[in-house]
């Protein structure tokens, strides 16, 4: 038997304005059940890839597939409201003058008890049931997006395409509707695709993450992969603070002020940056102005002082001077972890947990 095609499939996909692609070639799939996140800076180009797949811009290159079949391409269009879509944007509005039931029905056809039933039964499963009757400006923000989650998946889309749905909503209320919607999602067994500036949404979300950049994804795979396999500087800093050391490569190695680190592949004379995280750095004590002994694990310590250590709830942040060169590394530590300024503090880069890229240009 064939596997079954991708619910959802874009190739090179193209949109140009003013001679300037913001949408630059981009291809991604998503299969039935699955939510992949687009992920980026403003102004990438993530909208503007959604409008396309939801047929409400055209592209200048590129097909969009639903499920194997092709839906759109430069000459050929099946028009929004046939490509079984559905839409939930940050800037989502119930209309003001028709009840909760009649939002959530208004894109059903057929019978009066059939579209009531299905109202009925999506009501219930986001918890606004109760709220049947009500009108949108007697809800809540967070009651209303709701309605609106219930709005877009009552005519079974077979594909949901949301931009920052959850943007307008308080923390606490976000992380519970994300999660709600999710399920709701995986339930109906629709695709998802999402949009996101905010890492920590897509990572809490995604089955699949494309990283985007200037119209471009530059990555893709399993948050995991993204997160501990990035493929550059920018990908790292994307996710989290970093720290970055430079060193010159000879022999393929590079020596710094933290022992040696293995460069493979970069050309004698090059240079490199060495990132990490700061969760990833280790620190350890002032022994009578000595620190702890090299190892492979963690290569050489060097030596530093504590400029700054700040409390940030479930972990200290703690800034070092370093005394090779005078930069300021940083460093997080779960808990609390307080030293004073000025005290001597030595710090390692675990080998397994830090990321050398060659220097472009
Ligand atoms: N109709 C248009 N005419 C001209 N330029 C446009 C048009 N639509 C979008 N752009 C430009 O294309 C680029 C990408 O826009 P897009 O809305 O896709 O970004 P985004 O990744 O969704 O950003 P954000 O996270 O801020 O929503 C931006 O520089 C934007 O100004
Ligand atoms: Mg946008």
């Amino acid at each position: 038997m064939e596997p079954a095609p991708p619910r959802l499939e874009i190739r090179n996909l193209v949109r140009r304005f003013g001679g300037q692609a913001v949408v630059d070639h981009v291809s991604l799939r998503v299969m039935p059940g699955q939510v992949t996140c687009l992920l980026g800076p403003s102004g990438c180009g993530k909208s503007t890839t959604l409008r396309m797949i939801a047929g409400v811009e055209m592209q200048d290159e590129g097909e969009i597939y639903v499920d194997g079949q092709l839906i759109c391409d430069t000459v050929f269009r099946v028009p929004p409201e046939r490509r079984a879509i559905g839409l939930m944007f940050q800037d989502f509005a119930l209309f003001p003058h028709l009840s909760v039931a009649e939002n959530v029905s208004f894109g059903l056809k057929g019978p009066k008890e059939a579209r009531r039933a299905r109202v009925e039964e999506l009501l219930e499963r986001v918890g606004m049931v109760r709220f049947i009757d009500g009108y949108p400006h007697e809800l809540s923000g967070g009651e209303q997006q709701r309605v609106a989650l219930a709005r877009a998946l009552a005519p079974r889309p077979r594909i949901m395409l949301m931009d920052e749905p959850f943007s307008g909503l308080d923390n606490r209320l976000r992380d519970d509707i994300r999660d709600q919607t999710l399920e709701i999602l995986k339930q109906e067994d629709a695709a998802v695709l999402l949009v996101t500036h905010e890492p920590d949404e897509a990572m809490r979300m995604a089955d699949e993450i494309a990283l985007m950049r200037a119209g471009r994804i530059v990555q893709q795979g399993a948050p995991y992969n993204i997160y501990n396999a990035p493929v550059d500087r920018q990908a790292v800093a994307f996710f989290s603070d970093i720290n970055v050391i430079r060193g010159e490569v000879q022999g393929a190695l590079t020596n710094t002020p933290f022992g040696q680190f293995l460069a493979p592949g970069v050309p004698d004379g090059h240079e490199v940056e060495i990132v990490i995280r700061p969760q990833h750095l280790k620190i350890d004590f002032d022994r009578g102005g000595k620190g702890p002994l090299p190892t492979v694990q963690d290569g050489v310590a060097a030596r530093g002082e504590v400029v700054r250590a700040r409390f940030m709830g479930s972990e200290s942040l703690v800034e070092i001077r370093m005394d090779y060169d005078g930069s300021v590394l940083k460093a997080t530590v779960p808990n609390v972890f307080l030293p004073a300024v000025g005290k001597p503090l030595w710090l390692m880069f675990r080998r397994d947990r830090c990321f050398v890229f060659p220097v472009k240009g």
